[in-house]
């Protein structure tokens, strides 16, 4: 899976625009699922556009209620109902721009699959917490805390996504090798947490300073199975020379 999120930039007139140009330059038969997550006001008009397309849409973000009064809020039905097959939760800019615990994220995960959308679970330390060697501790803590009463008969729509959050927007990337290891342990511990093969058919994407120039590397590694893009997913040309790159 290849998955661009767009964080808060293009209007709906310039996501269709994007998706004009994207989908002609995109290749024929791409050899992995592509993902597309534009901000919340775009989802409707980009999802009528990619109805029954191959290239699938996510959101960025969700309430975990159903419906009620949260001003200002957006629930899985609603995402589905725009044409959203998945949802990003628990960002590193949703945990440590706006704040969202570990509970909060507990919660609209177990929302998300409840509705029938696929989850992309975020986890990742911090560069501190990498230099002071707590990047496991970090890593699993968010993963029991994140996944606790997660059931298994929803892990085939579970993905995680590594992404330390020192490499998010910094342009420097993690190496194929540090992403491999910390994949590693995360697939390790889904395989205790839930079986054998569920570790093994998890997918779990790479995020944080991709670029054209190093996606194909970062995929090269076996535990690597997919990438989250953000800033170099920003401009269609950009993003399909990633998809390029790994095809
Ligand atoms: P970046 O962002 O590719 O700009 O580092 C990744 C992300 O936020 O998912």
């Amino acid at each position: 899976m290849i998955a661009g999120n767009w964080k808060m930039y293009h209007t709906v007139s310039s996501s269709l625009d994007y998706l004009e140009t994207f989908l002609l330059a995109l290749p024929e038969n791409p050899v992995a699922d592509i993902l597309l997550a534009p901000s919340y006001p775009s989802l409707f008009s980009v999802g009528h556009k990619l109805a029954g397309h191959p290239v699938k849409m996510a959101a960025q973000n969700l309430h975990f209620e159903e419906k009620g009064a949260f001003t200002g809020e957006v629930s899985a039905k609603m995402l589905k109902d725009c044409g959203c097959h998945a949802v990003i939760v628990g960002h590193s800019e949703r945990r440590h721009v706006f704040g969202e615990s570990d509970d909060l994220i507990n919660k609209k995960l177990r929302a998300g699959v409840a509705a029938g959308l696929d989850v992309i679970f975020c986890v990742g330390e911090t560069g501190d917490e990498r230099k002071a060697g707590k990047t496991s501790t970090v890593i699993h803590s968010q993963l029991e805390k994140g996944l606790k009463d997660f059931p298994l008969e929803n892990c085939k729509g579970l993905t995680i996504a590594y992404e330390p959050v020192w490499a998010i927007g910094t342009d420097v990337n993690a190496t194929p090798e540090q992403a491999e290891e910390v994949h590693r342990e995360i697939r390790q511990w889904v395989q205790t947490r839930f079986d054998e093969a569920t570790g093994e058919s998890i997918r779990i994407l790479y995020g944080g300073s991709v670029k054209p120039g190093n996606a194909a590397e970062l995929l090269s590694k076996a535990e690597i199975d997919g990438l989250l893009v953000g800033s170099a997913s920003l401009d269609p040309k950009s993003f399909c020379a990633i998809i390029q790159s790994v095809q």
